[in-house]
């Protein structure tokens, strides 16, 4: 039995699930969503907020989950990457990244993905600038950038052709 103790009651929503459970309060948030939701998705590098690999949603937000507290996001809604796709087929982000091969050992992909999905929330129309900005925020010691920044540009093109399509029927 889950010794309890020094842990804090925690309720969230994850991926839009709720999760009502325990937490100590010295776990940060990657390694609460990694070791007690399983959602190993999310990965750890540096774990000190410079490689951008932990990158999550927190109500919207990108937020580095190695330097946040697991019992900071009490009542948040939080995304991850598994919440990108739908019943196993990938959003139109995730297969542009496929299309243009951009990723190589896939470590940094995760919070790059996050990243870019609360960039084409915000921005349906990103230039180049804007995308590599936002990129600064990432370490990917494989690809050279030059595809992810191909794969983003592509995913708001797609989206600005879906929302137009839509708003024609
Ligand atoms: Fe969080 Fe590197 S593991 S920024
Ligand atoms: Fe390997 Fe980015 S794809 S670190």
């Amino acid at each position: 039995m889950t010794d309890h103790s020094c842990s804090r009651p925690i309720t969230l929503h994850v991926n839009g699930l709720k999760y009502a459970g325990h937490a100590e309060p010295r776990v940060n948030l990657a390694d609460f969503l990694r070791s007690d939701l399983k959602l190993t998705g999310t990965h750890v590098g540096c774990e000190h907020g410079v490689c951008g690999a932990c990158t999550v949603l927190v109500d919207g937000y990108s937020a580095r989950s190695c330097l946040m507290l697991a019992v900071q996001a009490q009542g948040s809604e939080i995304r991850t990457v598994e919440g990108l796709a739908t019943d196993g087929v990938l959003d139109i982000l995730q297969a542009c990244f496929h299309k243009h091969h951009a990723l190589q050992c896939g470590f940094c992909t995760a919070g790059i993905l996050m990243s870019a999905t609360e960039l084409l929330a915000a921005n349906s129309e990103p230039d180049e600038s804007i995308v590599r900005d936002v990129l600064s925020g990432h370490i990917c010691r494989c690809t050279g950038y030059q595809n992810i920044v191909a794969a983003i540009l592509d995913a708001a093109s797609q989206l600005r052709e879906r929302a137009s399509d839509a708003g024609n029927n």
